[in-house]
């Protein structure tokens, strides 16, 4: 059965392109790019070029650029270097829905004695501006906040976070990871001093990220040993996975429009058209900005995980807003921060488009999940009782 890939928030398929791209890098072009001959220096050229690539598509200069092994080791990068530059800055702001890449460290930090504020996010999963402006004071050493959600794709408002932190002389990093390809980004002109972002999100292979860091924003390596990505990062690079990044980088640049168009209007129709069929469906942070796609969508009474069981049948691939990798079938801690209420939080899926699904591909979902809802509300007495009514 061919799969119907909507889980591109989780990982996305390596574009051909790029796959080509990286290719000769393992057994041709396998020279070490910090070696003086010939052979080291031609991978070296590569990777500068890769730079140039990822620094483009962010706006940025490609010295800003430290290549890293994914979105996490740039998150817990920027927010350690931080700690190291301002020691006795003992106050981090982070949000309530940041991925665990950022939430489980500043956790962990606060048995260190630092002093963490976590933001709390309103029903449509909306930071409260006011409620930064008032915790970030002369103590905060960083305000790390996402730039898109990846559960509901909700979009922070980011450059005017960015102005209230500087105010205070806090350094201001954003885990842009769901962002990077979706939204165009353009640090020139941007209050954000790092930025992390991860190649498995857009078409890259997996095990490759990169840290933005400003130009003039001090930094201290959370790797070190060798002198590799100007002593910012040590360890020889994964050279491969880094022009893959770049050539990923460019094609992302070059469909950026493409994503705020045609797989934002397919989002749309899905979305459109799932509210029309269904009853007792609502938008996980509908009514706020969210990249265009993402679709989290609640079936009141009926459990995530069968809806995501039946929808295999077809080849279609979704995630549940349930918090399963930890065993657990609590709701997402993003679902609870923003107080869905259980009923819904637990029949929550999350649709993730790519440039790569089709309008077939939505039809299909379009026309087997709404009985795939009535047939489980059907033996459920409280999805009866729903459905009776409507
Ligand atoms: C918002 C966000 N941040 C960080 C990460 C972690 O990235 P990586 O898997 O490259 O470590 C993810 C991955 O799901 C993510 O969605």
């Amino acid at each position: 059965m061919k799969e119907i890939y909507l889980d591109n928030n989780a990982t996305t398929k390596v574009d051909e392109a790029v796959f080509e791209e990286m290719r000769p890098y393992f057994c041709e072009l396998y020279g070490n790019p910090s070696s003086m001959h010939f052979f080291g220096g031609q991978v070296q050229k590569q990777v500068d070029q890769a730079r140039q690539r990822v620094a483009s598509l962010l706006g940025a200069f490609p010295e800003e650029i430290v290549f890293t092994a994914c979105g996490t080791e740039s998150d817990n990068a920027a927010i350690r270097s931080a700690l190291e530059v301002f020691p006795n800055r003992r106050h981090i702001i982070t949000s309530r829905v940041e991925h665990p890449a950022v939430l489980t460290l500043c956790r962990s930090l606060t048995k260190r004695g630092y002093r963490v504020t976590e933001l709390n996010v309103d029903t449509a999963g909306r930071l409260d501006l006011d409620e930064l402006r008032q915790a970030v004071d002369d103590n905060t050493a960083i305000v790390s906040l996402m730039y898109a959600n990846n559960e509901t794709g909700v979009v922070f408002p980011i450059e005017e976070v960015g102005r209230i932190v500087k105010e205070k002389g806090a350094l201001f990093h954003t885990d842009a990871v769901q962002a990077v390809g979706k939204i165009r980004l353009d640090m020139s002109a941007s209050t954000v001093d790092m930025l992390a972002l991860s190649g498995h999100k857009l078409h890259a292979p997996k095990g490759v990220g990169a840290l933005y860091v400003r130009k003039g924003v001090p930094f201290r390596p959370f790797l070190v040993g060798g002198h590799q990505e100007k002593s910012r990062r040590a360890g020889t690079e994964n050279t491969a996975s880094i022009i893959a990044l770049g050539k990923a980088c460019e094609l992302a640049g070059r469909y950026l429009d493409d994503e705020n168009t045609r797989v934002k209007t397919m989002r749309d129709r899905l979305e459109l058209e799932l509210m029309k069929l269904i009853p007792a469906a609502r938008i996980n942070g509908g009514g706020a900005e969210r990249l265009p796609n993402t679709l989290s969508i609640a079936f009141e009474f009926v459990e995530g995980e069968a809806i995501l069981l039946l929808l295999s049948e077809f080849g279609i691939c979704a995630s549940s807003g349930s918090a399963c990798t930890s065993g657990s079938l609590e709701p997402s801690h993003v679902l609870r921060a923003m107080g869905v209420p259980f009923t819904c939080a637990h029949g929550s899926i999350r649709f993730s488009l790519s440039r790569f699904t089709t309008d077939a591909e939505i039809d299909t979902v379009i026309r087997e999940l709404p009985p795939i809802i009535r047939r489980l509300r059907e033996i459920s007495p409280f999805g009866r009782e729903l459905m009776a009514k409507s």
